[in-house]
């Protein structure tokens, strides 16, 4: 089935502290922004792609996308002071009905088959989000003291791509933008609408690269999977 992929790139990434934006770091040879639009350059079921991008990085990332031939993002928008706002830029540069995809762009390791997974779910129930079972034990901490365990049997750990049918997102979005919502994810904002929101198990190693030691990782993903 096919789907339309909304990434937000306009992060600063001031925690992987490169003093420019860590999508532009570059894992053998290709910066990480690339390596996630060429997961879905390759998906023939991925018919476009809009990008929120810093304006004063739009030239650069424009020149990258033809040097490495990427040829499916139809729109370049604004991204907004945060995720959520880059994310309502995308939403508001869509026009199509269907199914579009919620994807980070520091978020390169995604698999196929967890995609193609989404978007079935979402296309049949409205809403799928990748997620992981935790595997840490989790505790409310206040001051420095335990107050509390959670139950980790119902604990998951959520990542993107999250799948809409995009007259639900666009509503949950209209709301949250109505209201000043600001949420961490597009799953929140679909949440409270009623509406319920679908898990599709993921993997472990679909990493937001945020700090050095997930560059690491990353050479060694890669490296793997050649
Ligand atoms: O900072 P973090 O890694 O959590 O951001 C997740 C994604 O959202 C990244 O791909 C980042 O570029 C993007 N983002 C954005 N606009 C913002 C903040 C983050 O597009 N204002």
């Amino acid at each position: 089935m096919d789907y339309t992929v909304m990434m937000p790139a306009a992060g600063s990434g001031k925690r992987m502290g490169a003093g420019y934006n860590k999508l532009f770091l570059e894992l053998e040879e290709k910066p990480i922004l690339i390596h996630t639009l060429d997961m879905f350059e390759k998906d023939p079921a991925c018919v476009g792609m809009i990008l929120a991008v810093k304006p004063e990085e739009r030239v650069q990332i424009e020149s990258m996308l033809e040097r490495f031939a990427i040829t499916k993002v139809r729109a370049l928008v604004d991204g907004g002071t945060e995720r959520q706002y880059s994310v309502k830029m995308c939403i508001k540069a869509h026009e199509a009905s269907g199914i579009v995809l919620v994807h980070d762009a520091a978020r390169p390791f995604i698999h196929h088959l967890v995609v193609r997974e989404l978007v079935e779910v979402a296309a049949e129930h409205g809403a799928a989000i990748a997620g992981v079972k935790a595997k840490d034990t989790m505790k409310y901490v206040q001051a420095g003291i335990v107050e509390g365990t959670v139950d980790r049997e119902k604990l998951w750990i959520i990542q993107t791509p999250q799948a809409f049918q995009f007259d639900l997102l666009q509503k949950a979005s209209d709301k949250a933008e109505a209201e000043g919502f600001l949420g961490t994810d597009e799953s929140m904002l679909v949440e409270r609408l009623g509406h319920p929101v679908r898990i599709v198990e993921s993997t472990y190693d679909n990493v937001k690269i945020t700090t050095q030691e997930d560059l690491v990782f990353g050479e060694v993903l890669l490296r793997r999977r050649r």
